[in-house]
């Protein structure tokens, strides 16, 4: 088996402030119950007014560099993948690179919406493998409580702020890593979920739109079909996965994907209920809970996977 790049170490943060589905059905027309069983969540973390997007992940960075026992300044590439960046430009990424005192390599962000950190460890890994960096930072983050509208309960109860972040190196020759990763996007489906705002269509950032039954039919579909894509592209078996971290949207989602995969519910890592839907952030914040609790172990099989905003979708199998 052949592997590029491979995980140093990860980190999280998600802010301090809990918000519970309790605390939200006093302000909407909702309840803990409908919020519950139909998407597994029970809380959220939102950010202050005063935190933005660069200090969350720029915490679960140096959260990441330390548990990957390097320097800072081994890093040669940050890359943030986000859909809420703090400015129009520069990238959320310099903005970290700067705070993070880093004087080499380059930075920058990518946006994919929910699919963003799949894109994202794509990226370095093929930049990894090209030498064009040794060290990569790639972090997921997201303040999506910005762009929500606190008055529309369909879509205001499903999302949550956080920063995962992981270190990818190719310094040493490993017998673990990133075994191969597919990419998708259809544009066709643009406006299944989208921002009604952006600085070419009215300057300010928008809120949060979704036909989510519909999402929900592409996520299944689309999801399954790529990880049965990609296993057979490097003829692995499903009994191979020991463990599935979903992009966290909806626990109904990643329940359904499960079943059609012919895989244990068990092996599908779920933290949906604590931290809400964080986009971006949600695989990398999964994986920090799954190490930090030694449930992931070295020389693991690892699918990665997500769908979001485009449509975009895909998945990355990693031996840990
Ligand atoms: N509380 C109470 N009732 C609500 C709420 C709420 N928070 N939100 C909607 N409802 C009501 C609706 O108004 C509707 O009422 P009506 O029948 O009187 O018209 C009823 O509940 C059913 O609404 P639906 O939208 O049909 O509910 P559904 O069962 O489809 O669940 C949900 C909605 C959870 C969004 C689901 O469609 C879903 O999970 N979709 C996947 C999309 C998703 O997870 N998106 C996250 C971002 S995309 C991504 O990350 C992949």
């Amino acid at each position: 088996m052949h592997f590029s790049s491979y995980i140093l170490g990860c980190g999280g943060y998600v802010p301090k402030k809990i918000v519970t589905n309790k605390e939200l059905s006093k302000k909407l027309d909702t309840s803990d119950e409908w919020i519950r069983t139909r998407t597994g969540i029970k809380q959220r973390h939102i950010a202050s007014k005063k935190e933005l997007n660069s200090d969350l992940g720029f915490e679960a960075a140096k959260r990441a560099i330390k548990n990957s026992k390097i320097n800072t300044s081994d890093i040669d590439l940050v890359i943030v993948a986000t859909s809420t960046p703090d400015h129009t430009f520069p990238s959320t990424a310099a903005k970290i690179q700067g705070k993070l005192d880093i004087k080499k390599g380059f930075a920058f962000d990518v946006q994919a919406a929910c699919s963003g950190f799949i894109y994202a460890i794509s990226i370095a890994d093929n930049f990894l493998l090209n030498n064009q960096a040794s060290n990569a930072l790639v972090i997921g983050s997201e303040i999506f409580s910005r762009i929500l509208d606190w008055n529309d309960r369909s879509t205001s109860v499903l999302f949550g702020d956080g920063a995962g972040a992981v270190v990818l190196s190719n310094k040493k020759k490993m017998n673990s890593g990133i075994i191969s990763t597919e990419l998708y996007s259809d544009g066709r489906f643009y406006d299944l979920l989208y921002v009604n705002g952006g600085v070419a269509s009215n300057q300010k950032a928008g809120y949060i739109k979704m036909k989510g039954k519909e999402v929900f039919k592409h996520a299944v579909k689309k999801v399954v079909s790529s990880i049965e894509f990609n296993l057979k592209k490097n003829k692995l078996k499903k009994d191979d996965i020991d463990w599935i971290i979903p992009h966290q949207a909806n626990k109904r989602i990643m329940d359904m994907c499960a079943v059609q995969l012919g895989i244990p519910k068990n092996k599908v890592l779920v933290t949906v209920d604590q931290y809400a839907n964080t986009s971006s952030a949600s695989i990398p914040l999964t994986l920090d809970y799954a190490l930090s609790n030694k449930i992931v172990k070295r020389g693991q099989i690892i699918v990665l996977e997500a769908i979001g905003g485009g449509l975009t979708w895909g998945c990355s199998i990693l031996k840990y």
